[in-house]
Parts: structure tokens; sequence; C-alpha cells
């Protein structure tokens, strides 16, 4: 408790002195903005090492960096006095910035299982878009998808955008997050402004938040601005559910730390989707889908490969296929100097990979997701 006073507190300070020396500098008090970047250093120094543990530390070691940057470049400077780059000082997000231009070329097709997810994402968006006259109670526009890592939430959001003519905006939450202090919430603001803009000139908007649990503080708040975050995010979720606003915008947003989010926070989301990981017949599908390019010798035993996979990601089990691939390759260079073609994997060659790598999904953590979903699921 003292510590989260202490360091909010030289965080505020940091802060004053910087917006100080950044208003200095814009006017061009060249001596002023020199003295106040260095208070505003020394401070964010401090905290650092005070705090080396602070989910901001990114942020401060880059402000810190910045500032020192800005100081060397006004001390070598001496009469003439530039004003063109100041304004890349504390800038906001640049949502435009953030639309997938390029259609990305994951299909439905190419995520193995998770069909109730599929389905899910589907009925939520999907369909709504396509019909809007098929839906005169509206329909949801917060859709949440949780569950372990590595399991298909990135890849189902993705295949969304291509599925859908949608202006896509993929957004990883530690970016609103990332910029100075007080502007995290202005961020969001933005984010949303941006996309309501959009979605009125007639083109649906799907909003991405990835990694959406970094907007919440509950478990750090010792750095102040992240409660302004949340409720300034809640607030746009609100605005989204208005009953006159009939515009296609959605927000998805993605979390391996569902229990991190809040009770209010989890209620603006309608749709709450468990991406699951792998079951037998999915860990059999995915090793399928993931050696098919790939010269196997007969011996592959894929039902076996699939028992010995319980508690491995379906990203765990593509990297055991391209680990597997390595090694005959390997091998190839090792052994026959880079000529010819590769062995057939073998069997062998599998139980060595996976013996190697440890399941990336443990019971317990199993159990915390199903336990979530059982209090907070709604499909
Ligand atoms: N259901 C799936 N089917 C096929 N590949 C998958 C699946 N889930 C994950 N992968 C593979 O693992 C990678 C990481 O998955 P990702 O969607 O980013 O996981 P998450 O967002 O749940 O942490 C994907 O790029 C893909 O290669
Ligand atoms: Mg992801």
């Amino acid at each position: 408790m003292v510590i989260n006073v202490v360091s909010n507190h030289l965080e505020e300070l940091a802060r004053k002195y910087a917006l100080k020396a950044i208003e200095a500098d814009r006017k061009g008090l060249r001596e002023t903005a020199i003295a106040n970047y260095k208070r505003a250093i020394e401070i964010l120094s401090k905290i650092v090492k005070l705090y080396p543990n602070s989910p901001f530390i990114r942020v401060y070691v880059s402000k810190i960096r910045e500032y020192q940057e800005r100081v060397r470049y006004l001390e070598g400077q001496a009469v003439s006095y530039e004003t063109t780059d100041l304004y890349t000082y504390g800038d906001l997000l640049d949502v435009d910035e953030l639309i997938v231009r390029e259609k990305p070329k994951i299909t439905w097709n190419d995520i193995v299982d998770i069909d109730e997810a599929k389905r899910a994402i589907k009925d939520a968006i999907v369909y709504p878009i396509r019909r809007p006259d098929l839906f005169p109670l509206g329909w949801p526009r917060g859709i949440l998808l949780f569950g372990p890592p590595g399991c298909g939430k990135t890849l189902l959001a993705t295949a969304v955008a291509n599925e859908i003519d949608a202006v896509f905006i993929h957004v990883d939450a530690a970016s609103i997050m990332s910029k100075w202090l007080g502007e995290a919430e202005k961020n969001v603001a933005k984010l949303f402004r941006r996309s309501r803009e959009i979605a009125k000139q007639g083109k649906p908007v799907i909003i991405f938040i990835d990694e959406v649990d970094a907007l919440l503080g509950v478990h750090y708040n010792e750095v102040g601005g992240e409660i302004r975050v949340r409720n300034q995010f809640l607030q746009e979720m609100d605005g989204l559910r208005s009953k006159t606003l009939r515009l296609h915008l959605y927000v998805i947003a993605a979390t391996n730390k569902p229990w991190k989010l809040d009770e209010a926070f989890i209620r603006r989301f309608q749709k709450r989707i468990y991406v699951k990981p792998p079951d037998f017949t999915a860990r059999l599908q995915l090793f399928k889908y993931y050696t098919r390019g790939l010269k196997l010798s007969d011996d592959i035993d894929f039902r076996e490969l699939a028992r010995l996979t319980e508690g491995y990601s379906a990203s765990d089990i593509k990297d055991i296929c391209l680990d597997a691939q390595i090694k005959v390759v390997r091998e190839l260079f090792e052994k026959h100097g880079g000529v010819g073609t590769p062995r057939p994997i073998s069997m062998q060659d599998f139980l060595e990979v996976i013996s190697k790598r440890k399941p990336s999904i443990s019971s317990r953590l199993l159990k915390a997701y199903e336990e979530w979903f059982r209090a907070y699921g709604a499909v």
C-alpha cells in the first residue's frame, strides 16, 4: 500500500515535469525545457530503480531514453531552433495505422477444431453483418475469447477479418497502455471515435483487442491511469449498445487471463467464448494438419502422438512438427553436407522432440479456465 502511494506520487511528479518540459520545448524555451526534461528523467530513473517489477517499466525506460535524446539535441543546438519534430512527443495512438490493410490468408479451414467457438463467432458477427434484417433485436457488440495460450484465439479473430468484408482494427492492448501516462484513456477514446467514424460511412468495423487484460489494472493499480482507462473502456462499450446505434461496430477481445477481468468489464461482453485446448481428436487432426506438407515414414502412429500430447496446445503441436522437420534437415547438413534430400521423419523423431518439450497447459491451469467458464461463460 505504502509502495503504491509512493510510486504514484513519483509518477505524478515525473509527469508534471515532463509536461512542463514539453510545453517549454514547444515554445522554444530551451533552458527551461532542458531543466524540466532532466528532472523528469531523474524521477523516472528513480521509479525504475525502486520498482523494477512495475508492469510499466517499459514505458518508463523508453520515456527516459526519449527525453535524454531530446536533451542531447537541445544542448547540442545553440541558436537555430527548429520546431518540426516536436510533435512526435507523447503522441496518441494512430488508429488508422492499426487497420489491417491486407486480407490475412487464414480461413476457417485453417483452424483445426474449436468448432463451438467458430460457430459462436459466426452467429454473433458474420450473420448479422450479412443479413442485419434478420436481427430485429440487434446483435451482440462485445465478444470475449478466452482460454489458454496458443489455442487459436488470435487465429480465430484473424479468420473473421478474412471472412467478412469489414474494416479490421487490430490492437494489442499493451500498446494502448505503453504510451505516456494519462494518455492511455485518450487512446481508448480515440480508438472508438475513429471506429465509429468509419462505421458511419457504412462499412462494418471490427476492433480486435488482443491480450485485453492489459487494459485492467486490478492487480497493479500503483501506476494510476489504468483505472481511468478501464472506465473509459466501459463507457465506450456502453455507447456501442445504445439502441439508436445500428452501426456494425464490434469489439472482439481476447485474453489468456480472464480472471484478471472484473465483473463490470465482463458484463460488457455479451458473448464469452471459451477457446478450448485441443482434446484427443483435435490433437490427432492437428498432427495431420501440420505434417501434411512433410515427408513421413510409414511407422508414424498419429493416435499415439495424440495420446502422448495431452496438455499441449495447438501451437505446441505445430512447434513439435516444425522441430521434427528441423531435426531431419539438420541431420542432412551435419551428416551429408546439405546435399540431397532429408530422410522421412520417423516416429522415433517425434518421440524425441516431444520428450524435450513440456506441455504448456497444466491441469491446474485448465481447471482455472473451466471454473471461470462455469461462472462467466455465455455462448
Ligand atoms: N485451432 C488451431 N488450429 C490450427 N493452428 C492453431 C490453432 N490454434 C493455434 N494454432 C497455431 O498456433 C499459433 C498461435 O495461436 P494463437 O491463435 O495466436 O493462440 P492464442 O491467441 O490463443 O494464444 C497460430 O498462429 C497457429 O499456427
Ligand atoms: Mg493470442
